[in-house]
């Protein structure tokens, strides 16, 4: 049986340093100052953060003294993430569950998902299933806020091939957008300094500001609003991420 890409913990142990690099991590306060506005967080909001990671939002928004529940699949991730939160004293609730599963109903007042952790699932059902349970998760009036790569950004700054260096190794990337740029389909290799090669292919449905608008509209969201960044200016050709703050 076939396993699909985001449920191959080696990727996600290799990925580890490329996603959350010192530079990422140091920009998070930054972001949360962002989300904070954009969602109109309040001192007694709970947040809940959707494939957290290893946790920096959720630990950012704990240190201001937020009630946060972490949740993600990646058992090395949730690991890292709750003895982080251990050495700074930090009362998180981390939780190892998968975005199809989780939800509790009423539970929150803002919902994140970072980082383009939305739009893995190859059926739209299923992607419109994680829609529904964080639709169900948060309380009426409560904020979701969703940071993702947008279609329009993607097809702007498209770039077929790309490689990188890393301490632990060299990423080679190609990409191709498929099913007329529904989605994108990547070719990851990473060759680690030891000379072990990696393969992965990694394909996620991209979403245009108006399809995301749509897919919240109709799970029941309102005031469905759409940035081109966490700065909270307009998607235009000058965005550079595609950032939907929506209201239960
Ligand atoms: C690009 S990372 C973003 C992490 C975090 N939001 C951040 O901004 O640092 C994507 C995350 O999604 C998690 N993930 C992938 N598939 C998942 C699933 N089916 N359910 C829950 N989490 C998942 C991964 O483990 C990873 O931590």
């Amino acid at each position: 049986m076939s396993v699909d890409w985001f449920e191959d913990d080696s990727l996600w142990k290799l990925m580890e340093p490329v996603l959350f690099t010192e530079a990422r991590l140091a920009h998070t306060p930054a972001e949360v100052d962002s989300i904070k506005s954009l969602c109109k967080i309040l001192q007694e909001d709970t947040i809940l953060d959707m494939c957290c990671g290893v946790g920096r939002h959720s630990l950012e928004l704990a240190r201001r003294g937020h009630k946060v529940v972490g949740v993600d699949r990646t058992r090395l991730y949730i690991e890292k993430a709750i003895t982080n939160a251990k050495k700074e004293n930090l009362d998180i609730e981390f939780v190892q569950d998968d975005m199809r599963t989780f939800y509790r109903k009423n539970s929150f007042d803002v919902v994140l998902s970072m980082f383009t952790s939305f739009s893995y699932f190859d059926d739209h059902e299923e992607q419109m299933l994680v829609l529904r349970n964080i639709y169900s998760s948060l309380r009426v009036g409560g904020r979701f806020i969703l940071e993702s790569a947008g279609k329009e950004i993607l097809a702007r700054i498209f770039m077929r091939q790309n490689w990188s260096e890393w301490p632990h190794g060299f990423m080679m990337e190609e990409r191709e957008p498929i099913e007329n740029w529904s989605k994108m389909h990547n070719k990851w290799i990473f060759v680690e300094r030891d000379g072990s090669v990696h393969r992965w292919e990694v394909i996620h449905w991209i979403y245009s500001g108006s399809e995301i608008n749509e897919m919240l509209e109709s799970v029941g969201f309102s005031d469905v609003r759409v940035f081109g960044g966490l700065d909270g200016g307009p998607y235009d050709n000058e965005a550079t991420r595609l950032v939907v703050v929506a209201t239960k």
